[in-house]
């Protein structure tokens, strides 16, 4: 393809039909569509109208005639040591029984089953299971305990729940069953049938009439075919819980049709894969990065995926790179989190492995600060795409696009700017047409390894800091929170999505059209626009800032600050290794920024060293970024409390902070760390 990420942009949304016909043609229908799009009843979009399609069928069985012995999964536990392989054949056989087990406990199409597992095969053939019946699935994430749990149960109502004895994390074990069992009892709704897959890792008692093994089920269903169930592109694939400024998780629900063909366009367009190649996603198939880029993206997109039940840093920080080695990995997709907590270990363990097969690194789910950013493409030598989306639009807002229009090559590519040294931007062009952009980009074997070479700025003309660009389909705007118009290059606003959102993104919230709008398009004053609930900025070049979310912004002494920039600042400090800024009641400022810092070497020794510091890094922030960002406070933390996903849980730290009850703390990694913020106050 010879069209600039930008072209490509364009063309997506003014010639909207040929464009997603032309991307429709990824995806195996067994009905042709009738028509592209149907948005007569704005905001909603179906897409891909009167098609008919399967997800598990483009995952699993489309790809048997060519790739039945080829790898297709792979599990790798370093919690209980395992790993396990699937070919494609046997991925169907699989799948085929947990279907056909479904199907016995009088699991129809349209029915919910609820997932609640840790990173197993059996949770992956489950998912795939639904989708090929037509059931909807709705994966809660492991790490979730009671009462989340039972507020999902109540609102998807599922027939079935398949779990798990437990699951483990950093050599820990957790119990799910228990949690389960305390889960269905708070509910109103009570599941049919539970299945549970017994890891022998925590005795359980299975309640009669109720509970059913796994492995029970499987050997009588082994060797079952059960059909594909063909669907109507806008009819539910899966509703997966989010949560949002409201207590009520919110059930983002999927279509099965826009879903297919954005993701497979993804595999090509933003990861540049191609079939037979190896997937490897780091996150959780309890969030939407690993519903898209576990199990369905890479399946369907005829590469093999890896599922990993592990930390980064064990058994030891080298695992990552182990693994991208004896799996020739192609594709790595992980989290800033996960690079952060490299970081702290010995940079040799970067190059302890042959990463040879490794095209590039793709981050996601939180902002990518730019020291993080530049030490791992450093250390690597591999592009590193920053890629910014929501659990609501299910793949790509904002990325490079090297399936479109490739990365210039690092040999040949000489450096841009890094932000700091960025020219002056008047008049320049884009950033994103230099450096033989125009040309096709090699092929799968003649791609150039990258390694060797010493980088300077970030590789493939991208910017520290930056997600880059839109993705094609995506009408992002940046707009004025009050007055709803787009901002100019530079200027902070919301970042926004006019209507239609493109194939994959959300349907609707389940059950409640009505929130969807209400929630969704209308907080925008004057007009219906998308909310991501994030403030950005494009640059003058065009390259894309995340600045944090608008539900966080704090306002000091009326100056509206993105804690993110704060953070920012307070991370380009040599010393700190992680920071949270959040704002906290102030009786003279409305509101104050209180800094909590991580030092990479440890507490500070003593009151007056850390006084010290603390003066350092606010001259820091207000050399960067002026006075009134300065915190008012910074105190030295061992750990920053965050979710098990990673999130810094800011508002559990503002109640502290202002000696309230931090409310649900369900997801929270490490409950000391919460205390430690009380005792550094
Ligand atoms: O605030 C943005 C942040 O994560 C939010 C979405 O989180 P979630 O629904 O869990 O979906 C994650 C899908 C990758 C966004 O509203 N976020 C996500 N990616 C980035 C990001 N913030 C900055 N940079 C990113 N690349």
């Amino acid at each position: 393809m010879n069209e600039t990420v930008q072209a490509f942009h364009r063309r997506s949304l003014q010639d909207r039909d040929a464009f997603w016909r032309e991307q429709a043609r990824w995806v195996d229908w067994q009905t042709p569509f009738e028509r592209v799009l149907d948005d007569s009843r704005p905001p909603f979009a179906r897409w891909f109208v009167g098609g008919r399609t399967n997800l598990c069928h483009n995952a699993v069985d489309r790809w048997l005639p060519e790739r039945a012995d080829q790898l297709a999964l792979a599990w790798i536990s370093t919690e209980v040591d395992q790993e396990r392989r699937y070919t494609r054949a046997e991925l169907f056989d699989e799948v085929n029984a947990a279907a056909a087990m479904l199907r016995e406990q009088g699991v129809q199409r349209g029915d919910r089953v609820l997932v609640y597992m840790p990173m197993i095969p059996e949770a992956v053939f489950m998912m795939l299971a639904c989708a090929r019946i037509g059931a909807i699935h709705s994966v809660v994430f492991g790490g979730f305990a009671s009462v989340n749990l039972a507020q999902r149960i109540d609102d998807a109502a599922p027939r079935v729940v398949v779990s798990a004895d437990a699951g483990s994390r950093a050599g820990r074990v957790t119990a799910y069953k228990p949690l389960l069992d305390r889960a269905i009892e708070l509910a109103r709704h009570k599941p049919a049938a539970v299945i549970v897959v017994d890891r022998k890792l925590a005795a359980y008692t299975p309640l009669a009439g109720r509970d059913l093994d796994y492995a029970a089920l499987r050997a009588r269903h082994e060797g079952a075919r059960v059909p594909v169930q063909w669907l109507e592109s806008s009819e539910p694939s899966y509703v997966l819980y989010t949560s949002g400024t409201t207590g009520k998780p919110k059930g983002v629900q999927r279509d099965v049709g826009g879903y297919a063909v954005a993701l497979a366009s993804s595999m090509r367009h933003i990861f540049d894969g191609r079939p037979g190649e190896t997937f490897f996603c780091t996150s959780d198939i309890g969030w939407v990065v690993g519903h898209s880029y576990i199990v369905y993206g890479p399946l369907i997109g005829g590469q093999a995926t890896l599922l990993y039940e592990g930390t980064p840093v064990r058994p030891d920080g080298a695992i990552l790179w182990q693994l991208v080695e004896r799996y020739r990995v192609n594709t790595l997709f992980s989290a800033p989190t996960a690079v952060r907590v490299l970081k702290k270990q010995a940079p040799e363990l970067l190059h302890r492995h042959d990463l040879s097969s490794l095209r590039a690194v793709y981050l996601a789910g939180e902002p990518l600060d730019e020291p993080t950013a530049r030490w791992i493409s450093e250390g690597l030598g591999k592009p590193i795409i920053d890629n910014y989306w929501q659990t609501e639009t299910g793949w790509p807002i904002l990325s490079a696009q090297p399936g479109i229009q490739p990365l210039p090559d690092t040999g040949s590519f000489a450096a841009g700017p890094s932000q700091g040294e960025r020219a002056p931007s008047g008049g320049s062009k884009p950033q994103a047409q230099r450096g033989g952009f125009s040309t096709a980009g090699p092929s799968q074997g003649e791609r150039a390894p990258s390694g060797g070479s010493k980088p300077q700025a970030q590789r493939g003309g991208l910017r520290f800091g930056s997600p880059s660009w839109p993705v094609y389909g995506f009408d992002a705007r940046i707009v004025s929170e009050t007055t709803g118009q787009d901002l100019p290059p530079g200027e902070k606003g919301v970042v926004a999505l006019v209507p239609p959102l493109p194939p994959g993104a959300m349907s609707t919230i389940w059950g409640d059209d009505e929130r969807f709008v209400q929630t969704y398009f209308t907080s925008i004053r004057g007009r219906q626009v998308y909310s991501t609930f994030d403030w950005g900025r494009v640059d003058e070049d065009g390259y894309w800032f995340i600045l944090g979310r608008t539900d966080d912004v704090i306002n000091v002494a009326g100056h509206r600050l993105g804690t993110r920039e704060i953070e920012e600042s307070i991370s380009s400090h040599a010393g700190v290794a992680e920071c949270a800024v959040v704002g906290v009641a102030d009786e003279v400022k409305g509101q104050a920024a209180v800094a909590f810092v991580v030092l990479k070497g440890g507490a500070p020794q003593d009151a007056a060293a850390a006084q010290a510091l603390e003066g350092d890094i606010m001259r820091v922030v207000q050399e960067q970024l002026g006075a009134v960002a300065r915190p008012a406070r910074i105190r030295f933390v061992a750990a920053l409390p965050k979710t098990r996903s990673g999130k810094v849980l800011r508002r559990a730290i503002v109640a502290v902070c202002e000696g309230r009850d931090p409310g649900d703390l369900t997801t929270i990694e490490d409950p000391q760390t919460l205390e430690q913020i009380k005792e550094a106050l």
